[in-house]
């Protein structure tokens, strides 16, 4: 499957969807840093400056076909640590030309990434227009602590496809096919860096037992945007009940 990756930063989509099988044939990045980090690692592959300049006419030419799109678009008129302007926003705002060149292209398939915000802040704009060009999506908000981070990070993530058939539920299905072979895998290096003494795995094994014991590991069922934000400020407060009953904080 050919791989058209768009706001391609330093290419964390493609690493992955390389790693699943497919070919990243295009990428399309204006800052020149992540450009610089692009090149080192696929060398071969274009890299178009300006989303608002790039056309289907403009791939067909360079002899690039696509079959999925794929792109985080900036976040930060979505993110809670900006002004909330939303996807209407200056930055943010460049969801239409992803929008624009899904419509041009028709690729099979589309993934959109995006801060857990967008569910309130975009969903609704960026599903009706992928309905609007004819594509059928799935969503679900995903936090990095179910991939293997020590953190929580929610990221909602989006694939649209042109077929109504094709999607019915498997995205949940793949997601936790995923969760269950990390968990698998991140027990088994846990036990290894046990056994060797290590002690980076058991800083990595007492994080991740403690996050468990705050539930960051919750079935799917149980993402929902706040939920942590809750569970956190309990947390939060609880410390410092503790620091006061102990004399630490005056
Ligand atoms: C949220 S980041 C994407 C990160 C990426 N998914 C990764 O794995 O690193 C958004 C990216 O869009 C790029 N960008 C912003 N405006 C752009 C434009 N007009 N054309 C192409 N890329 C743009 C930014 O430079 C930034 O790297």
């Amino acid at each position: 499957m050919r791989v058209l990756d768009l706001f391609s930063g330093i290419g964390g989509f493609s690493l992955g969807l390389e790693r699943a099988g497919m070919k990243t044939v295009a990428f399309c990045e204006i800052e020149e840093f992540p450009r610089k980090v692009l090149r080192k690692h696929w060398p071969e592959v274009p890299i178009y400056e300006d989303v608002r300049e790039l056309t289907a006419a403009g791939l067909a030419a360079d002899g690039i076909g696509v079959d999925l799109i794929c792109g985080g678009f900036p976040c930060q008129d979505i993110s809670v640590a900006g002004k909330g302007t939303g996807i209407e926003g200056a930055r943010s705002g460049l969801w239409r030309e992803c929008a624009r060149l899904i419509g041009e292209i028709r690729p099979q398939f589309v993934i959109v990434e995006n801060v857990a915000a967008l569910l309130g802040r975009g969903l609704s704009r960026i599903l009706g227009d992928l309905a609007e060009i004819g594509y059928n999506a799935e969503w679900h908000c995903i936090p990095a602590s179910h991939v293997g981070a020590p953190h929580r990070r929610d990221r909602v993530w989006i694939v649209a496809d042109t077929n109504n058939q094709r999607l019915q539920g498997r995205v949940e299905a793949g997601l936790r096919e995923c969760s269950r072979r990390i968990r698998q895998c991140r027990s088994a290096a846990d036990t290894r860096n046990h056994r060797k003494g290590n002690h980076g795995g058991k800083f990595m094994n007492n994080l991740y037992r403690f996050t468990r014991q705050l539930n960051w590991n919750d079935p799917i069922e149980d993402w929902t945007p706040g939920h942590v934000g809750d569970r956190l400020v309990g947390w939060v407060c609880v410390v410092v009940a503790l620091l006061l009953l102990t004399g630490v904080v005056v």
